[in-house]
């Protein structure tokens, strides 16, 4: 190849690299698969490390960051970058639209709604097409220039699809993304670094970094919702609406959900919708942005001292607050794990009222460094339990106290066990009281047996009055005992017990193994379980090795199956839920009942000549059976090749089915 025709590959490779990029994070539509990529990436990257003469600061390959600074040089906008006016409420933007109509009498009016994402406001120059350089907000005047991180954003282009303006300054927010948010945190505290308070302090930190190479590490992306100076300013056309699909069209991502509308109950449907969709949306947003769509409109209502008068911001209630930690609770879950819970000033976040919040576990608290009386940054993340984030250590008086674990049960005074491979601190005592109380909750709760109208509105009390000692005690329960409690009238006693009846009627193998409330078996390990084993007597005798040969359960998980079912109590609570016909079977699926080796479990020993290992497998299990490596009862078939194993000695102890190949091949033909 000529220099000329190295030269013409390198601008069609960084052509076609943009162009995916484009597909890939704007449009979240891949052309062509992560491999296909990489190979482009990779030739232009060998091209350009072979041709330096070829460089160019705005290819693809630069988005990966280029040399640390020293420090950030001023970034002056030639158009000053207003912050809004915050509204609360719909009375607020009644007011915000009556000052509008005040302004501009007898004009007709649309607005332009969009979510307000809580990231960091950045502004984007970009000449003949091509990124030149950019900055952050800073005062609205100047802010830093922060173009080498800029480049490295993800989704944002370097080279924008013409036909573009010869100048664009073109501004949105940067942002990271909540599941990225709570990974980056995650390895902070791995670290042993200060957690980033709310994703967009995680964003500006990340923007923010001297070395562009962390920056490039960090998931950011950044949403374009408006304009600075553009050349020719025809460009921006006549409304909001139709300047954002402009900025579509030059390739550039723009705030998502925009969407035009012209009344006051329009507003507020779009803010009720946009709240319900909160949690649920990738990113953090606080609020609606409304503007005045006419850009001629916007243009004659100006700005005051530090706001548009055609904009205004609609928050949500705010989910993070500063309270004060009161103290911490130590409370012992059924497993007996110890959870320090914070007991806090109540504070009202996203519109309900808080004062509680977990701490995990103490070495969460070590990596906080949190300290009773300490003034604390409180927040609610989704719809989940409110949580510590961190205490204001500039706030501190001296008067704060440490935070000491306990060394017994807070409830039964038993010694607390901490083992070496988990963080977690455990009371070992299975009689524990707290530990009872707990399993009885998991027991009846909605994964569980789902016992409407039980739970922890009536189990601590059934406990106190020894009437509940065991899941089973639920099944014995009496009408006379039940109304003599406190609150209990005929009508919810009777209710109660039919809720119970009812329960057990519907109850399935799954439900009863994750009611148990086994360490590590959740909702989904419970549902493998069950498909393996026909009832609860096949589970408790089956061997950690047996269990490790079905999907998704590992040793741990083993483990803690055969650990719990070689318990004393735990035996004589499976006794008496037989006795009380609480024994669900497991139920096969219908498609596979039909299979002829359905509920059929295999296991190989010795070299097979007709076929392989593999293919022996494959044909048990498309006819429904089952093949396993550990030999126990629980085997039906023992296919014997050439020179068997210990497997065969073991299977003849056990008086196992012992089978040929040519008889194992008769079975499957
Ligand atoms: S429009 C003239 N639209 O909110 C002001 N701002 O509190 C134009 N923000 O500094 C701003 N999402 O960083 C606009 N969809 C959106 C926004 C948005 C977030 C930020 C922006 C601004 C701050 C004001």
């Amino acid at each position: 190849m000529n220099l000329e025709s190295i030269k013409a590959r390198i601008t069609e490779l960084r052509k076609l690299i943009s162009y995916h990029n484009y597909r890939y994070y704007v449009l979240d539509d891949p052309e062509i698969s992560d491999a296909e990529y990489d190979a482009l990436y990779a030739e232009l990257k060998e091209l350009e490390e072979k041709y330096p003469q070829f460089f160019d600061p705005n290819s693809p390959t630069q988005k990966i960051g280029g040399p640390p600074l020293k420090e950030f040089s001023p970034f002056t906008h030639s158009l000053p970058m207003y912050s809004l006016d915050n509204g609360f409420s719909l009375k607020d933007v009644a007011d915000f639209i009556a000052r509008v109509k005040k302004h501009l009498p007898a004009e007709e009016l649309e607005f332009w709604l969009e979510p307000k994402l809580d990231g960091l406001a950045v502004e984007i120059v970009y000449e003949q097409g091509q990124f030149k350089q950019g900055g952050t907000r800073g005062d609205g005047l100047v802010g830093e220039d922060v173009s080498s991180n800029l480049k490295t954003i993800k989704n944002l282009p370097l080279n924008l699809f013409p036909p573009y303006p010869a100048y664009l300054e073109v501004r949105g927010e940067v942002i990271l993304n909540k599941k990225d948010f709570e990974h980056l945190n995650t390895e902070q505290l791995k670290k042993g670094e200060k957690p980033f308070a709310n994703p967009r302090n995680a964003a500006a930190g990340s923007l923010r970094q001297l070395d562009p190479k962390i920056t490039a590490r960090r998931p950011l992306f950044f949403y374009a919702y408006g304009v600075g100076k553009v050349e020719p300013s025809s460009f921006e056309g006549k409304t909001q609406e139709e300047l954002i699909s402009k900025l579509k069209n030059l390739g550039l991502p723009t705030v998502p959900l925009g969407k035009k509308v012209k009344t006051l109950q329009e507003i507020e449907s779009f803010y009720l919708e946009l709240q319900k969709q909160r949690n649920s949306l990738p990113f953090e947003i606080d609020g609606v942005v409304i503007k005045v769509n006419s850009l001629a409109q916007q243009k004659l209502l100006g700005f005051t001292a530090k706001s548009p008068r055609f904009a205004l911001a609609l928050k949500f209630p705010a989910k993070q607050g500063i309270t004060t930690l009161k103290d911490v609770l130590f409370q012992v879950g059924r497993t007996g794990v110890i959870t320090p819970v914070a007991l806090l000033e109540p504070l009202s976040l996203g519109g309900v009222v808080v004062s509680r919040a977990t701490l995990h576990n103490e070495s969460e608290i070590k990596a906080k460094d949190l300290k009773i009386g300490d003034k604390v940054l409180v927040q609610r993340a989704g719809d989940v339990i409110p949580e510590v984030v961190r205490p204001l250590k500039e706030e501190r008086t001296g008067e704060e106290k440490e935070i000491i674990f306990p060394e017994n049960c807070p409830v039964c005074g038993s010694k607390l066990q901490k083992s070496a491979q988990e963080v977690a601190i455990r009371c070992e005592n299975i009689s524990c009281p707290a530990r009872l109380e707990a399993s009885l909750i998991h027991f009846v709760s909605k994964k569980g047996l789902d016992i409407e109208g039980l739970g922890k509105k009536w189990i601590p009390l059934l406990m106190e009055k020894g009437l509940l000692q065991t899941p089973a005690d639920i099944f014995r329960l009496q009408k006379e005992e039940l109304i003599k409690l406190p609150r209990m009238g005929e009508k919810s006693a009777s209710n109660l017990l039919q809720a119970i009846k009812r329960a057990k009627e519907k109850l399935t193998l799954d439900k009863l193994i994750y009611a148990l409330g086994i360490r590590h078996v959740g909702e989904q390990t419970a549902k493998i379980l069950s498909s393996h084993f026909k009832d609860l007597d096949a589970l408790s005798q089956a061997s950690k090795e047996e269990l490790i040969q079905l999907k998704d359960i590992g040793p741990e998980v083993a483990r803690s199956i055969v650990e719990f079912f070689s318990l004393k109590e735990n035996q004589n609570l499976l006794q008496d839920l037989k006795n009380l016909g609480l024994w669900p079977q497991a139920k096969k699926e219908t498609a596979e009942q039909n299979l002829p080796l359905t509920g059929k479990t295999f296991i190989f020993t010795g070299k097979l000549k007709s076929l392989s290992r593999a293919q022996a497998r494959a044909k048990v299990e498309t006819l429904g059976g089952r093949v396993v490596s550990a030999i126990s009862s629980q085997v039906d078939f023992v296919v014997v090749g050439e020179d068997p194993g210990s497997k065969l000695a073991k299977a003849r102890k056990l008086g196992l089915n012992i089978i040929s190949e040519t008889e194992f091949l008769k079975l499957i033909s």
